[in-house]
């Protein structure tokens, strides 16, 4: 029998391109609210998600700017997960010693403060929700940004407004795409609704699809991939490079650059420079929102193949996107140019590392 999927309302802060909206559509979550405020990220977002979200589109539900003071959080629709990768900033010392509001004047604010309006407005009216789930996305440093004080901000908060909080560091890899992108991924649950006592993080996915929930064990169990997974066929590259009249292996001089400089990083003892990979390579460096610029940190090897120049290649938009997980296979479309859609998907998260988060929250918070 068919598993019933429990449905939930869900809010899509920083949205970026919707890996997040992806992940909680998947598990049966209904967007009731996004905002994003870069224009070509926007447009990616609608084009694609006016086919499973059109009510968003609709209801002028689709925001552009969350600190936007006409913006009237109490008129945002009740949800019961709110989903975040939002940037990350430090907060004001002074603040905290005068007692003032010392996230004030970042985007955690925001969400706080959505967050807050929901639940004073159910103190006041029980018909209104409170959020159940908060799941927050950020880089890796963030625990230490600022000698750690960000981060055990975050968490007083939360407390403060009721929440249980969790957090951990996850990687792509380990979660079927060739990837190495570490991530923070902080749950949060309301103590009076959800009984949870803990969540259990999923640390990757093993051959046939299965959680492991035991860190020390991901290494060892997470299904095996490697760079040539997402990779497009030397023939399909070559007809899109016709097609759009371009080429994606760099230019002699972008490659003489990148060289001069790997002997000099060497000389100096500071690292490789540019970093490059073949179909046999497990992962990839991390993808980032400056990939566009040179492509130095994702350079993908064509010395040995018939026909191609001896000089490397940039990713095609459509492998960044499968890097990132995102089903560009089957209905995902990117509507904007190459350089908009590398700093889309640099900035995005890993949909499969989300997507097992949502299922998880579902089964032990939801
Ligand atoms: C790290 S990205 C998040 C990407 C997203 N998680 C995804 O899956 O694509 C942060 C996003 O926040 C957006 N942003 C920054 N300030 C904003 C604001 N004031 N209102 C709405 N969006 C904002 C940026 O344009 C950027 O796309």
């Amino acid at each position: 029998m068919a598993k019933k999927k429990k449905e939930f309302r869900f809010i899509d802060l920083f949205a970026g391109i919707g890996g997040f909206h992806i992940a909680m559509h998947a598990n049966g979550g209904r967007c009731v609210f996004a905002s994003e405020i870069d224009k070509f990220a926007r447009q990616t977002y609608e084009h694609n998600f006016i086919k499973i979200s059109p009510e968003i589109f609709e209801n002028g539900n689709f925001n552009k700017d969350i600190t936007d003071p006409e913006l009237d959080y109490s008129n945002i629709p009740d949800f019961d997960v709110l989903c975040a990768g939002f940037p990350c900033q430090p907060f004001s010392h002074a603040g905290l010693k005068k007692g003032f509001d010392d996230t004030r004047g970042t985007l955690f604010f925001n969400i706080k403060e959505i967050v807050r309006a929901k639940i004073e407005a159910n103190k006041l009216n029980k018909k209104v929700s409170i959020p159940k789930i908060l799941l927050l996305e950020n880089v890796k440093g963030f625990k230490n940004h600022d000698k750690g004080n960000t981060f055990k901000r975050i968490k007083e908060v939360l407390d403060d407004l009721g929440y249980e909080v969790s957090a951990e560091v996850l990687n792509s890899k380990h979660f079927g795409v060739p990837q190495n992108r570490e991530r923070i991924f902080i749950v949060a649950w309301y103590r009076d609704i959800v009984k949870s006592k803990e969540f259990k993080f999923p640390w990757g996915l093993d051959d046939n699809g299965k959680v492991i929930y035991d860190k020390e064990k991901r290494d060892e169990r997470a299904k095996i991939i490697n760079v040539g997974s997402i990779l497009l066929s030397q023939d399909e590259l070559e007809a899109l490079e016709e097609r759009d009249k371009k080429t994606y292996t760099i230019s002699e001089k972008l490659w003489a650059g990148h060289q001069r400089r790997r002997v000099e990083h060497a000389q100096k003892g500071n690292g490789f420079g540019y970093s490059s990979f073949n179909e046999e390579s497990p992962y990839t460096s991390t993808i980032s929102a400056r990939y566009y610029k040179d492509g130095s940190e994702i350079l993908i090897e064509q010395d040995n193949i018939p026909n191609r120049p001896n000089r490397p290649r940039k990713l095609h938009p459509k492998e960044a996107a499968r890097l990132q997980g995102y089903p560009i296979d089957s209905w995902y479309e990117i509507p904007v140019s190459d350089n908009q859609a590398y700093k889309q998907f640099g900035n995005s998260v890993s949909v499969p590392v989300v997507t097992t988060i949502a299922d998880e929250i579902k089964k032990q918070l939801l």
